[in-house]
């Protein structure tokens, strides 16, 4: 039993996250961490929300909410989602908790006293009328390029170029609109990411072999482009505090760290969070801190979009070297490309493209989790369409793996009864099926654990399409006719496979899973995976084990939902 630790990119708070996100991380880390717990590994599979910054502050500010509470409502409201697609996190955390807190400003404490913060004087943007500096973001004014007249700061949205906020013509406060601004002196931390730059070579050098190419190419490409000092404190207020004993005049002013600094520290925050809640039998510290020693070292892996990838990879392992402490480092990451709508960008401003929460208004959690682990953006982008989605969900949910559960156990009740027939001895037709069962098993297990979502669907199809197969070549409402023993046979191997399916489905597909399970009254229904001999066999559901017939696990989806989808949602981009 390995000790594997798993997270996902913490959402940031502000607003719920459409499909690219959902299939970008979180929901491949869960089918990953389900498939573990499956297969008895000892799992630890942590997210939180991602909840400091500009984003933040200005998303309660358009609510009318003071910060603190648009974030626990907002981080309600993400939960709900996610319990929604039944993502099994043992734990569900918010970067400003008090153990984020604690770490963040004990890993600023350690990285000072090992030379690798600084404090250095840069000029700003002040607002007296506001009272503070301001972040690049809360500047607006005209595009000294293209006249757009609500650039913000750091960039304008109009022609994309990357500004300095003392670039724009008649600037104001974002927050007030004041045009009473003035440039003074203020003092930041820098976390000396420079003189890092040897050891985090060396450390991804170590790993990178091991990591799927677009995560190594893009560390590569920061790390040759050389790492930069950078100011690791803002002007907010709302963020993790500067500790005073250490920085007093800072804290003083009241900085905060940036959102970036905190956030991947989280991952450790979160994991403290879900011990404190039962201190007696959990111990965040032994999958974070000389977790790599002893004798079940813990394997953690993260997932995450390509645009996170050199904060995984270069920032916050350079973070953790410079802390001279026995943290836990990533070993794999996986990267995601993107998911497009109709090959254009997911755009919440122009209304295109699906959130989660609209998504699971449409369909259940099961039909999404399936295509998006199918047409996950792994070597490429992949582009949702709604042609694609309904044509996905009626062949392989719906006809593929629906019809044949269906089909068989309503035709057994019908000509058997309720429980599981007896039927002759198992033959060719049967020794042939558990062959080619157990080599896609292997097939499917091979690619979960090489985390390659896509093939492990594919092969998780093929699984469903085998029995398929089986069934149209004994043809058991022929075979009745003439050898009753042989349909028996016959439904009792196809009722074996629905077992086996409800099992190694789970990962993708857990509340169809269940109900595939559940129609099975078996005395000790324990089996958490299913071994070789086991699908070589076929026979975990003994003749004569009551069973009931599941309502219609997936529902075909009509031209008519299609038209409504497209017209609620917007086809292809103009
Ligand atoms: O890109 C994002 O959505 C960030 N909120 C991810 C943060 S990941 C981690 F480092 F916290
Ligand atoms: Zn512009």
């Amino acid at each position: 039993m390995a000790r594997h630790l798993i997270t996902s990119a913490l959402p940031y708070i502000n607003g719920i996250k459409h499909l690219g996100n959902m299939v970008g991380s979180m929901l491949p880390a869960d089918v990953y961490a389900r498939y573990l717990r499956q297969r008895e590994h000892d799992v630890l599979y942590i997210c939180a929300t991602d909840e400091h910054g500009t984003p933040a502050e200005l998303a309660a500010k358009e609510q009318g909410l003071p910060v603190d509470a648009f974030c626990a409502q907002a981080h309600d409201a993400q939960k709900a989602v996610y319990d929604g697609f039944a993502l099994a996190f043992d734990y569900f955390g918010r970067s400003s908790s008090a153990e984020n807190r604690d770490i963040t400003q004990h890993f600023a404490r350690r990285l000072n006293e090992n030379g690798f913060i600084e404090e250095r004087a840069i000029r700003q943007v002040y607002s007296p009328t506001d009272g503070r500096f301001l972040p690049d973001r809360y500047v607006e004014g005209t595009c000294p390029h293209c006249g757009y007249d609500k650039a913000r700061g750091d960039q304008c949205e109009n022609c994309t170029r990357v500004l300095d906020p003392t670039d724009l013509i008649n600037p104001r406060s974002a927050i007030s609109g004041s045009t009473d601004l003035e440039v003074r002196e203020t003092k930041h931390l820098f976390l000396l990411q420079s003189k890092l730059q040897h050891e985090v070579e060396e450390w991804v050098a170590r790993h990178e072999a091991h990591w799927p190419q677009l995560a190594s190419s893009i560390a590569r490409k920061w790390l040759t482009e050389g790492l930069h000092d950078r100011a690791i404190t803002r002007d907010l207020d709302w963020g993790v505090p500067v500790p005073a004993d250490t920085w007093p005049e800072l804290a003083a002013e009241g900085k905060v760290f940036y959102v970036w600094f905190d956030a991947p520290i989280e991952y450790i925050g979160a994991t403290k969070e879900w011990a404190d809640q039962d201190p007696d039998s959990r111990d965040w510290k032994s999958w974070w801190y000389d977790a790599d020693s002893g004798e079940n070292p813990v394997r953690y892996t993260q997932f995450m979009a390509k645009d996170n990838v050199p904060f995984h990879t270069v920032m916050f392992p350079a973070t953790e070297l410079g802390v001279r402490e026995p943290w836990k480092k990533v070993d794999y990451v996986k990267a995601f490309n993107w998911l497009t709508y109709y090959g254009g960008k997911f755009s919440t401003s122009q209304k295109r493209g699906v959130f989660t929460d609209q998504a699971l208004d449409i369909l259940p959690a099961d039909y999404w989790r399936y295509f998006l682990i199918a047409n996950a953006p792994e070597s490429d982008d992949s582009s949702f369409t709604w042609e694609h989605f309904t044509a996905t969900v009626n062949k392989d949910l719906a006809d593929t793996l629906g019809n044949f559960v269906n089909r068989v156990l309503s035709f057994s009740r019908k000509r058997f009864g309720d429980d599981v027939p007896e039927g002759g001895v198992p033959g060719e037709a049967e020794a042939k099926l558990g062959e080619q069962i157990a080599e896609l098993l292997a097939e499917y297990e091979a690619q979960m654990e090489a985390l390659q979502f896509r093939k492990a669907a594919a092969a998780l199809r093929a699984l469903w399409s085998a029995g398929n197969s089986y069934l149209e070549e004994k043809a058991p409402w022929l075979e009745i006719k003439t050898d009753k023993d042989g349909a028996a046979l016959t439904l009792r191997t196809a009722m074996n496979l629905i077992h086996l399916y409800a099992v190694v489905s789970e990962p993708l597909i857990p509340s169809s899973s269940a109900a595939m399970r559940q129609a099975f009254a078996l005395a000790d229904d324990t089996a958490t995976w299913v071994t070789p001999e086991e699908a070589r066999a076929l026979t975990s559901v003994p003749a004569g084990t009551p069973f009931t017939v599941p309502p219609v696990l997936f529902a075909k989806l009509t031209d008519e939902d299609l038209a409504t989808y497209k017209e609620r949602f917007g086809g292809a981009p103009e």
